[in-house]
């Protein structure tokens, strides 16, 4: 949420600083803007979007090898040029973008303004200005000790990147609870939220630590310091990223591609784990270290957000099938205020593709702290969670920059079965021969996901049906009501239509209401123990005029009496089903919202990492 950059070095730093904030616009895109520290600091900021922005500075002086840049997602003030950052004083002293939420701003900003100072936007971030500059009349120390003393006053969320007119060779940068990392070239360095916009610079990144500040030169050089002032040498990861991931590729949007990209996803997401299928052999080494923990847990626990959660209940029922132990699932956001009960031998998975998302971040800190063992499964490489949490798997579905999550869910999900299935084999509680038919088919999944692709243009045909629909229903039973949930998810936030997820039976305890002529209505309806019962919902539906779409096995053609349209996907095992079934779901969305004209990479209100609460 909210995405920020910056750049010292020998280099014009504003198309450096233009080109990382539209690799980070997927973390919002209500305004941005830009400061360009030459003789004095320019700043440029503009409502809209980063192409917007660019217009606006067409033209304009934009010299100097030292500046930030700001993508914003709304918290405090209305998207507008004023509340854009960057955001500075009535001496334009200091000029800072942040990322986060001040909490006690009313607080700092009513001290302020008996001090004198006059604020010009509605937002939090500009407290944070006047505050340096205020604690610069009254403390002693250089420009990173002046900021650091500053942010002990603050409490909240932050990470920034501060210029001040007084100190023309620093950029100074600080962060708690939202993510930064800091790219190391060549006598020069690069800011960024993540390390996305870094690759095609440089492949050598620090992680900013909670509390930790860096002042940065020019010449390269990185003074860090610890939240208790101490020096720090910094560590540098080496990032692996390859920079064709991040591109289009020939796509019309992001989302489509990473649709596209699912088979590849999941295929990296069990290579080397599904070590042999033949000798039911797994290998999962982000685990080792909590192994024991994990074979004696009582109970399993899944915390998440979005389509994270979706995942979550995904996984939750896999564990119970599979392992018949008591699990659970709960709303990160739930979770962390909700005076948990952490069981003896808890295992909470922290489900995340960035790996930022606070609300599950603090859920996970919260089970820590409760004596739980958190394990992170996280798609962004070096992320927080991944960080703070005891062990870990990573998705490996690569970089996921459309909004709404596609192939992080099934590498979520490919994941939580490896790792169910593992724990599964180590407690004996289903024999190899089984689990090598699991494993079998698990296998082949990607190879099935390919053949439901080529079905893209046809689904795309019932999408023109549908497009001008206000409200959708998606029913499914057993693992089918979680996808339906995060089909209706799919639905909603990208083609703006409202869309409700639902177990089928519950259908008739509400929604039925809604059903007409009108209305869409998406059933999965596959080979399974429910399958007679989703036919009836499905009759039910019938009889009260709605439109069915049905997503049915290959060659079933008992729905096409009942359904109006049917998507065939292949036949696999039921707790495999949703690896699939989901597939036609992000297509259909996606279809809806391309033919309504709405911008699917960045649909309005969203962002995709959300770092405040
Ligand atoms: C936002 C994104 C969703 C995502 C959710 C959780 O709402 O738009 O696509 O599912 O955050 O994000 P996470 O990175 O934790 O999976």
């Amino acid at each position: 949420m909210c995405g920020i950059v910056g750049y010292i070095g020998k280099r014009e730093a504003y198309p450096i600083l233009i080109n990382g904030l539209k690799r980070l616009e997927y973390r919002g895109y209500d305004s941005a803007g830009v400061a360009l520290f030459s003789d004095t600091i320019r700043t440029y900021k503009h409502r809209g979007k980063i192409t917007d922005l660019e217009k606006y500075i067409y033209g304009k002086e934009t010299n100097g090898v030292l500046g930030i840049g700001h993508t914003r997602w709304a918290t405090h003030g209305v998207p507008n040029d004023v509340n854009a950052h960057p955001h500075t004083t009535e001496t334009g002293d200091i000029v800072l973008v942040h990322n986060g939420i001040i909490e006690n701003y009313a607080t700092l900003k009513l001290f302020l303004e008996k001090k004198g100072h006059v604020f010009s936007s509605e937002t939090d971030t500009e407290v944070l200005a006047h505050l340096i500059e205020e604690i610069r009349k009254e403390e002693k120390g250089d420009f990173p000790s002046i900021v650091q003393i500053a942010l002990q006053k603050v409490s909240g969320a932050y990470a920034i990147a501060v210029l001040s007119l007084k100190d023309p060779g620093i950029l100074v940068v600080a962060k708690k609870g939202s993510p930064l990392v800091v790219g190391v070239g060549e006598k020069e360095l690069y800011v960024a939220s993540d390390p996305y916009p870094l690759a095609e610079y440089t492949k050598r990144v620090i992680y900013l630590e909670d509390g930790e500040i860096a002042a940065l030169f020019h010449d390269g050089r990185i003074e860090m310091r610890t939240s208790t002032y101490e020096s720090k040498t910094p560590h540098i990861h080496v990032l692996d990223i390859e920079l064709e991931r991040l591109e289009k590729s020939g796509f019309e949007h992001f989302m489509q591609k990473e649709i596209h990209e699912q088979p590849r996803a999941v295929r990296d997401s069990l290579r080397g784990r599904l070590y042999s299928v033949e000798d039911a052999l797994l290998n999962l080494g982000g685990i080792q270290s909590v192994q024991e923990k994990l074979f004696t847990a009582g109970r399993y626990t899944f915390l998440g957000c979005g389509t994270s959660w979706h995942a979550g209940l995904i996984g939750k029922k896999i564990f119970e099938d599979l392992l018949r132990i008591s699990s659970h699932v709960e709303y990160a956001s739930e979770f962390r205020y909700g005076n948990p009960i952490v069981g003896e031998n808890e295992i909470f998975f922290g489900i995340s593709q960035s790996g930022e998302t606070a609300d599950t971040l603090a859920a996970m800190q919260c089970a820590k702290e409760h004596g739980g063992t958190v394990v992170g499964i996280c798609n962004v490489v070096g992320s927080s969670i991944a960080r703070m949490a005891d062990a870990g798997l990573y998705t490996h579905a690569g970089p996921e920059i459309g909004v709404a999550s596609t192939k992080a869910f099934t590498t979520q999900i490919a994941t939580l079965l490896l790792l169910g299935l593992y724990i599964t084999q180590k407690r004996k509680i289903i024999d190899d021969k089984n689990i090598k038919k699991i494993l079998r088919e698990l296998s082949n999944i990607p190879e099935k996901i390919e053949k439901i692709l080529t079905a893209d243009d046809s689904i795309r045909d019932i999408a023109k049906k549908y497009k001008n629909a206000k409200n959708a229903l998606y029913l499914g039973r057993g693992y089918g009501f979680p996808v339906a949930l995060e089909g209706a998810l799919k639905l909603k936030e990208i083609s703006y239509i409202h869309a409700e997820g639902y177990p089928a039976a519950e259908m008739k305890h509400g929604p039925i209401a809604l059903v007409d002529e009108y209305m869409p209505v998406v059933v999965i309806a596959l080979e399974g123990p429910s399958y007679e019962k989703i036919m009836s919902n499905a009759e039910e539906i019938r009889a009260r005029k709605g439109k069915i779409i049905a997503i049915v096995n290959e060659g079933d053609t008992r729905f096409q009496n009942v359904a109006d349209d049917c998507i065939e996907i292949p036949k696999t095992e039921d707790l495999l089903s949703p690896l699939l079934s989901v597939i036609p779901l992000q297509l259909f969305a996606y279809h809806i919202a391309v033919l309504r004209g709405c911008d699917v990479d960045r649909p309005r209100n969203l962002a995709k990492s959300v770092t405040v609460e």
